[in-house]
């Protein structure tokens, strides 16, 4: 008997969120392509054509297994003409002629350079690259004005564009819990961001802050940032109060990403380190972000704060388009109903969702 075999085709969710996306997947070379058109696309304030590269490397590491052929993809959802190609340059040749023009164009180079700077978008880096900038050297030589957030970026360049790793996360885990132990005992600290997916390294540390007795959480973070700075921990901060009110309803569904309104401070710790690159001096700086959340919201902002972006944009959308509700780090609200969904939990969230729940170790979209 003789029996054809139909090409392989897989299968698979339309939403990010509604997939398991582990850490290590199978087709890093197609992802790396992908995500560097991605990047490029939002150097060049293509917002559209960034997701679309960025939702095609999501598919590509939520496969099960390497991609071996592009028919494979099959009817794939949300990969479209421009991905295939590349993904089908890479298959055959390893690399694809665009992405690798990319990475060599001066353009790109110049403004991966600049947005490595804390403090520097792509606007302000594209400004920059059109005034004829190019190096760091450039920006001081040339006097460009900048904001004290973006001084302490150059000049901490080289440490903050060395990846964080996870023991020096937790290391500075424990000095904010020992800050938020003197300033209100009972506060929890927990590391959210890329750690709490299980990376072993990240770009900085994110740290939220909660007390299970509502309301005395408020203005914690002054308090504790001042006991920071006070043990010179800290190199530089700004802070942020809380500006969020639930009685002004939710955010517009569709809106932009929109950056939640906790009490919150991005900082720069100096950190006290043994070996690496920082050795010599004994210490290393490393950028944190801390936000504080009253217990009520604190299962919205940990699922918000625990990334990856990709996801959070996925749930967002997922909630708006099939669901008619509204997802922030703050809240639930379901439009349909005009009514707020508590949550105790990220698993009560997905519930509410009507999502099977993904463990954090599985949203690395
Ligand atoms: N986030 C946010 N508002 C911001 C910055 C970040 O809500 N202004 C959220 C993002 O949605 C993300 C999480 O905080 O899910 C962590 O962001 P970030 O530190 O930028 O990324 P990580 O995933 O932690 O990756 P890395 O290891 O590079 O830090
Ligand atoms: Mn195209
Ligand atoms: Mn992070
Ligand atoms: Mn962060």
């Amino acid at each position: 008997r003789v029996t054809t075999l139909a090409p392989h085709r897989w299968q698979m969710a339309p939403y990010a969120c509604q997939r398991r996306t582990p850490l290590l997947h199978s087709n890093q070379p197609l992802t790396e392509a992908l995500e560097t058109l991605a990047e490029e696309a939002g150097f060049s304030g293509s917002e559209g054509r960034s997701l679309a590269f960025t939702r095609a490397a999501s598919v590509l590491k939520a496969l099960p297994g390497r991609l071996s052929t592009l028919e494979e993809l099959g009817p794939l959802p949300g990969i479209g003409e421009h991905s295939r190609r590349v993904i089908q340059d890479v298959l055959e040749d390893g690399v694809c002629a665009e992405v690798e023009r990319v990475k060599l164009s001066e353009r790109y180079q110049t403004m991966k350079l600049f947005t490595k700077i804390f403090g520097v978008g792509v606007r302000t880096a594209s400004r920059w690259y059109q005034e004829g900038l190019r190096t760091l050297v450039d920006l001081q030589e040339r006097g460009t004005k900048l904001t004290r957030q973006q001084q302490a970026g150059l000049r901490h360049y080289d440490d903050l564009n060395t990846p964080v790793e996870r023991g020096e996360a937790e290391s500075i885990s424990r000095a904010v819990q020992g800050a938020v132990q003197r300033c209100l005992p009972g506060t929890s600290v927990t590391l959210a961001g890329g750690f709490r997916r299980g990376k072993p390294h990240g770009h900085d540390v994110d740290l939220l802050l909660t007390h299970p007795e509502a309301g005395r959480e408020a203005g914690l973070l002054s308090r504790v940032v001042s006991w920071l700075d006070s043990q010179d921990l800290i190199l530089y901060q700004h802070s942020q109060e809380n500006s969020y009110a639930l009685q002004e309803g939710p955010e517009p569904p569709g809106g932009r990403d929109v950056m939640d309104r906790f009490e919150r401070c991005f900082s720069i710790f100096r950190l006290e380190v043994q070996g690496g690159p920082g050795a010599a001096r004994g210490w290393k700086a490393v950028r944190v972000d801390l936000v504080v959340a009253p217990i009520s919201q604190f299962p919205f902002a940990l699922l918000g704060w625990t990334g990856s972006r990709h996801f959070e944009r996925e749930l967002r959308r997922f909630a708006s388009h099939e669901r008619k509700m509204v997802l922030n780090s703050h809240a639930l609200y379901d439009s349909r109903r005009n009514l707020f969904l508590p949550a105790v939990s990220e698993e009560e969230i997905f519930q509410h969702l009507g999502l099977e729940y993904v463990p954090p170790a599985q949203r690395n979209t």
